[in-house]
């Protein structure tokens, strides 16, 4: 495995790549790599010649008062994961590089990138907008994965790629969880043994929404009442947002129909995580309808 750590190299030994005839699967990412990276580098790999990797702290998507400094950095231990999971090249820039002296361009999707996330965090997406399109152009690969634990990231990225016509193929993977259902995030690094053990209530309140559908629960109300409940109960946890929303467009929802996404904030002291779960009404809700009409 090479590491590049230059944006003229990178581009260069993609062009070669790609003048050779191989097809080029990139995973962008910020490090500390966990089994949800994994995952997307495993999934990349079996539908791509070789895998880019790319590992840039990006410091255009942190607000002033977020982690961006503290962010785990461990860039021998990620590039050993890599080379044991066969990828070709780790690109893995310095901040000056992706933004010269003088860089004034950003990249907005407009209405996805100011609710939920993009309203706690504001100007966080068009952060992870800009980077990411500066990281397709210089890798250029034909297929893109991201993660569904950031279910808002991978919606934006996809409408941004179709909006502006990308050339590339973008993936969006399942979440990849601990053995207790946490979803693995680099940020779980920060908790406090405590509040790891707190936060398992994150996946049963989501375990919850989803049986409360099965039960028959349809209303916004109702189903991010249940889950802000068993999140109540850990004290440890405040909950920042929890939102039913069409799984598209990322409106609020009064009532689930169709593809949904039921989506959550919590902090644990200074440690912010997210997580979601897909929700859709099941199919008998469908036959019920036919034959009541
Ligand atoms: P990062 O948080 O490092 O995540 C990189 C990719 O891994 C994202 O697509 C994310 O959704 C995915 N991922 C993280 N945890 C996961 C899990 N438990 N299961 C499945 N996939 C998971 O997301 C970013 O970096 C940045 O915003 C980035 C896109 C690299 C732009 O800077």
């Amino acid at each position: 495995m090479e590491i590049v750590r230059l944006v003229h190299t990178m581009r260069e030994i993609a062009r070669r790549e790609r003048a050779a005839g191989a097809k080029i699967g990139f995973v962008p990412t910020m490090g500390a790599l966990h089994d949800g990276h994994l995952s997307l580098i495993r999934r990349v790999k079996e539908i791509s010649d070789i895998v880019v990797v790319s590992l840039f702290v990006n410091p255009t998507q942190f607000g002033p008062d977020e982690d961006f400094r503290a962010y785990p950095r461990e860039l021998a231990r990620d590039a050993d994961l890599c080379i044991a999971e066969g990828v070709s090249y780790l690109f893995t820039p310095e901040a000056d590089e992706m933004y010269p002296p003088g860089h004034s361009t950003f990249v907005e999707v407009e209405g996805l990138s100011d609710r939920l996330e993009g309203a706690s965090r504001p100007g966080h997406f068009r952060g992870v907008t800009t980077v990411v399109l500066k990281l397709l152009e210089i890798v250029r690969p034909t297929v893109a994965a991201f993660g569904r634990k950031d279910a808002q990231q991978a919606v934006i990225i996809k409408r941004m790629a179709r909006d502006l016509m990308l050339d590339v193929e973008i993936l969006e993977l399942p979440i990849v969880r601990d053995e207790d259902g946490v979803a693995l995030s680099s940020r779980n690094a920060y908790l406090s043994p405590e509040q790891r053990k707190a936060v398992r209530a994150i996946p049963r309140a989501l375990e919850t929404a989803r049986e409360e559908v099965a039960a028959g629960k349809r209303s916004h109300n109702d189903i991010t009442g249940v889950v802000r409940g068993v999140l109540a109960a850990e004290r440890l946890l405040r909950v920042d947002y929890v939102e039913l929303v069409d799984a598209e467009r990322l409106e609020r929802v009064e009532e689930l129909a169709g593809e949904c996404l039921l989506l959550l904030a919590v902090r644990s002291g200074e440690t912010r995580l997210i997580d979601n779960t897909r929700l859709r009404p099941p199919r008998k809700d469908k036959k019920d309808r036919q034959q009541r009409t």
